[in-house]
């Protein structure tokens, strides 16, 4: 008998603040099994926890976030053995299993009756992901449970990298939180559709989509978001999160000249999500975010959510960026994908 009292009163709850030691852990599993929210760090991004069969404590998620209930979870487990208990691991899936996990890739499998309606919206099929941060890993081994985890931010806003962003967003309307610190990827998950043939690429993210391919030694079909923000797939709005100030992402071989030319030519409060080579460029600006260099997109991927909820604080007018990263390979794909889900407008130099 599970009980859920504690998702019954999801906007006034006290948040109880953790470490990442034993008894935070103890005590962050003892609040899961009995149906509350505790927000936890994993080697992408901070997720929001509740335990994935209690269908009561999951939709206390929903309302935490403010997230539509058509927006299916990922569910998280300690081993690929647990991850069998929710859903059908096929043949591709094990190679990948086994290749990547622990790790940022999520795969979208068959589920198994027991995962209520809630966790998927109503679909046959179930996102799996088996954590590599250790702290996650620890959660999940103290709860003995599969942790039904979104992004821990508000709908809207940008993933959580650090605690600061999780308290910004959700103090008061979940449980716990355990601070482990400022995430290492800093990107969500790759996600992998596996249900049909070919397998398909819902999401860029920390697994590079070359990577996948190797491993399953065949390509995979790259499902692209519609530009009318059609739902192509749960969850796939083609604008997900967008800064309250309007966000102009410039493209293609001028960008950089163009960004420059912008910028100093502006008379609005302006801000940069820049690159460091940039960055003597770009003096005019009201506040600049550096995040990395062009040829680090792991560097940049680390710091792009908190430079982006930066420029959203500073009071700007306007915020200008470019691709920091080639957009054809490596994580460099999945930071395009949330730079232009980011933005209000583009800018092509070359069209
Ligand atoms: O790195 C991550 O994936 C983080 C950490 C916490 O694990 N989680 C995360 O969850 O980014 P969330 O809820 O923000 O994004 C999950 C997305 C959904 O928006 C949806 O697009 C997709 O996963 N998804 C989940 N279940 C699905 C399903 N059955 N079929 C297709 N897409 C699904
Ligand atoms: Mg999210």
């Amino acid at each position: 008998m599970i009980i859920s009292h504690m998702a019954s009163i999801p906007t006034c709850r006290h948040t109880r603040r953790l470490g990442v030691d034993e008894a935070a852990i103890a005590e962050a599993a003892a609040i899961l099994e009995a149906g509350g929210l505790v927000a936890f760090p994993t080697e992408t991004v901070y997720g929001l926890g509740a335990h994935a069969l209690d269908a009561t404590a999951v939709r206390g998620i929903f309302e935490a976030k403010r997230r539509p209930a058509d927006d299916p979870l990922i569910v998280h487990l300690a081993s690929v053995e647990r991850v069998a208990d929710v859903a059908d691991v096929n043949a591709l899936a094990h190679r990948l299993a086994v290749r990547f996990w622990p790790g940022p890739l999520t795969l979208v499998l068959d589920k198994r009756d027991v995962v209520p309606a809630e966790v998927t919206a109503g679909l046959g099929s179930v996102a799996v992901r088996v954590p590599a941060h250790p702290v996650a890993h620890a959660l999940l081994e103290a709860c003995g449970l599969p942790l039904a985890a979104p992004s821990a931010n508000l709908f809207g806003r940008p993933s959580p990298t650090r605690a600061e962003h999780v308290l910004a967003d959700l103090d008061g309307r979940i449980d716990a939180i355990l601070d482990g610190g400022a995430t290492d990827v800093g990107l969500e998950s790759t996600i992998v559709e596996l249900t049909g043939e070919p397998p398909r690429l819902l999401r860029a993210g920390g697994v590079p989509l070359e990577a996948i391919e190797a491993a399953l030694g065949t390509s995979l079909e790259v499902v692209s978001r519609s530009v009318d923000g059609a739902q192509l797939a749960p969850g796939m709005l083609a604008t997900h999160y967008a800064p309250r100030t309007p966000l102009v992402l410039v493209l293609g071989q001028a960008a950089r000249d163009r960004l420059i030319a912008e910028v100093g030519s502006a008379h609005a409060r302006v801000g940069v999500l820049a690159l460091e080579e940039d960055r003597a460029e770009l003096a005019n600006a009201a506040h600049i975010e550096v995040v990395g260099t062009w040829t680090k997109p792991d560097v940049s991927a680390k710091r792009l959510f908190d430079a982006l909820r930066n420029l959203d604080a500073a009071r700007l007018d306007v915020i200008y960026a470019r691709l920091l990263a080639d957009p054809s390979k490596g994580l460099g794909r999945a930071l395009a994908d949330r730079l232009r889900r980011a933005s209000q407008q583009v800018i092509d130099t070359e069209h």
